[in-house]
């Protein structure tokens, strides 16, 4: 068994590096890259899946602090798929009491950490592992040298306000100005460029 799953980040920002506004939904990127993540869902690698004796679909999952996740919302209602959500031990019974039977609670421990969170997955079958962050949860599978693999979208504009979230917060990063990423891959996909990083030896071509 894997110690954890293979894992992807993937995230869409502007040119100047933001990845979302607040208050308002930002579209960054093209319907020809949205179906290009979504192939994580297509009926061909739902058939492979199941031809390899693992689940035809990806099974959900999210982290949580403050546990007020709206159970009526479209990550919860979406898809027959298994859905987990880890939080710190102390909002387990809160959180059981809000999500559950929709969503699996799992308990992450005194503060959920991604490592904890990867190692569980692997447990649980999971091989592979697509990131879709916030700027918050890719800090955290960054710093703490997590991920195999970065697919990063450019979107050819500029937000222009600083109060935006940016890709990144503020850390350490195993990738800097004395170790650099290694760049696999760069394609235009209609209007956009998607950049492929390799972050570790395991990255898969
Ligand atoms: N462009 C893209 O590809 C893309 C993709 C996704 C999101 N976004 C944008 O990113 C912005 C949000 O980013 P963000 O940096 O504010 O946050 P984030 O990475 O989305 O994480 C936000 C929430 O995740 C939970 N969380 C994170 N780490 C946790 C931990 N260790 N333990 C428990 N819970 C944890 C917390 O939930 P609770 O508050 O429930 O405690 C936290 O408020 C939005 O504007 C969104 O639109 C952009």
């Amino acid at each position: 068994m894997l110690e954890r799953p293979y894992t992807l980040l993937s995230c869409a920002m502007s040119i100047d590096g933001y990845i979302g506004s607040p208050g308002s939904r930002l579209l960054l990127s093209n319907d020809a890259d949205f179906e290009r993540v979504d192939v994580v869902r297509s009926p061909q690698l739902r058939e492979e899946r199941t031809a390899r004796g693992v689940r035809p679909s990806p099974i959900k999952v999210t982290v949580t602090e403050r546990v007020m996740l709206d159970p009526h919302a479209n990550f919860f209602t979406a898809g027959d798929v298994e859905k987990l959500v880890y939080c710190p031990s102390t909002r387990v019974p809160e959180a059981r009491a809000r999500l559950e039977p929709t969503a699996t609670v799992v308990d992450g421990g005194e503060r959920v950490d991604m490592g904890g969170l990867s190692s569980d997955l692997a447990v649980r079958g999971v091989e592979r592992l697509m990131v879709e962050g916030g700027g918050m949860v890719h800090t955290q599978f960054l710093t703490d040298d997590l991920a195999d693999e970065l697919q990063l979208v450019v979107a050819p504009l500029f937000l222009g306000d600083s109060n935006a979230t940016r890709f990144v917060r503020d850390g350490h990063f195993p990738w800097n100005p004395g170790q650099r990423a290694k760049l696999a891959d760069v394609r235009q996909v209609g209007d956009v460029v998607l950049l492929r990083y390799a972050l570790s030896s395991r990255f898969r071509d």
